[in-house]
């Protein structure tokens, strides 16, 4: 209950801070203000020109660097050829172009994802990132542009139960909220350190499942689902019902207003120009 309280006020918060940073109208009216020169210009901008008269810069002049952990399908993953694709790295490449900016995404571990942005290595971290009150200490958030939902994935004809995930091993991606909330205290909602293995990426938890190494899962609704699809031979499954609800947003470095209401104000026409869902129902019809 806390848990749920806590990430709405999370969100609020984010909301909150970006009504400071640019406003409904504003968010429309500023980018396409400051747009039509920076777009048209993109080409020739790309040695540097581009984002200054835009009153952001970025690490590398006419480029914006994404950090991402592309093991989170269908959000970001590695296609045949190691290139990253998904919703996320979709969503930034439009951004980066509604900017006059090339988009470069930069794979990393998910903890590392997240201390680029902070570091100021990257521009945009996007990874499925939950807003979250720790986080938002740390870092800004965009609006949101997701909602996720924490599911708990286990073998066919499991004994383990939403309400007795307590007494088994769960597996969860390291860094992720799965992790941090699962292993909190019991006072908190979560089930102790004990109870709970982090592994490098979500597909290989989902193996030590498989394995028996641990008794369920906790990840995000939409990689679950991929990793059931992928494990079909295995007969894994989502426990009905959800653990936790929870918004995804895109982080930047604490205090870079310029950048965030520039990428705050894209995301926001790209969602009100249909762009963004075109390139959500390309991901979630495909699979
Ligand atoms: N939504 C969860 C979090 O923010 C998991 C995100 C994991 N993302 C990834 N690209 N591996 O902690």
């Amino acid at each position: 209950m806390k848990k749920i309280l806590a990430l709405a006020m999370a969100a609020a918060m984010s909301l909150s801070l970006a009504a400071c940073g640019g406003g409904n109208g504003a968010a429309s009216s500023k980018p396409a203000a400051s747009n039509p020169p920076a777009a048209s210009s993109t080409p020739s901008g790309s040695t540097g020109g581009g984002t200054q008269g835009s009153g952001f810069t970025t690490v590398e002049p006419g480029k914006l660097h994404m950090s991402t952990n592309a093991e989170f399908p269908p959000y970001e993953m590695l296609d045949d050829s190691g290139n990253p694709i998904g919703i996320d790295v979709e969503v930034a490449a439009a951004i980066a172009e509604k900017l006059g900016l090339e988009l470069v995404v930069d794979n990393m571990g998910f903890d590392a994802a997240l201390l680029a942005v902070q570091n100021g290595q990257s521009d945009i971290a996007m990874a499925g990132i939950t807003v979250t009150e720790d986080r938002l200490a740390k870092m800004d958030f965009t609006d949101s542009y997701a909602t996720g939902v924490q599911v708990v994935i286990v073998k066919e004809g499991s004994d383990v139960t939403m309400d007795n995930l307590g007494d088994y091993m769960i597996g969860t991606q390291l860094g992720t909220t799965g992790y941090i909330y699962a292993s909190d205290t019991p006072e908190n909602g979560g089930y102790g350190e004990d109870h709970v293995i982090g592994f490098e990426t979500g597909a290989v938890a989902v193996q030590a499942l498989v394995s028996g190494q641990v008794d369920a899962v906790i990840i995000d609704n939409l990689p679950a689902q991929e990793y059931v699809k992928a494990n079909a031979a295995n007969n894994l499954t989502l426990l009905e019902g959800t653990w936790v609800e929870e918004d995804y947003a895109i982080a930047l470095q604490k205090g870079n207003v310029s950048l965030m209401e520039a990428v705050n104000g894209a995301l926001n026409e790209l969602k009100a120009d249909g762009t963004f869902q075109n390139i959500v129902d390309k991901y979630i019809t495909a699979g």
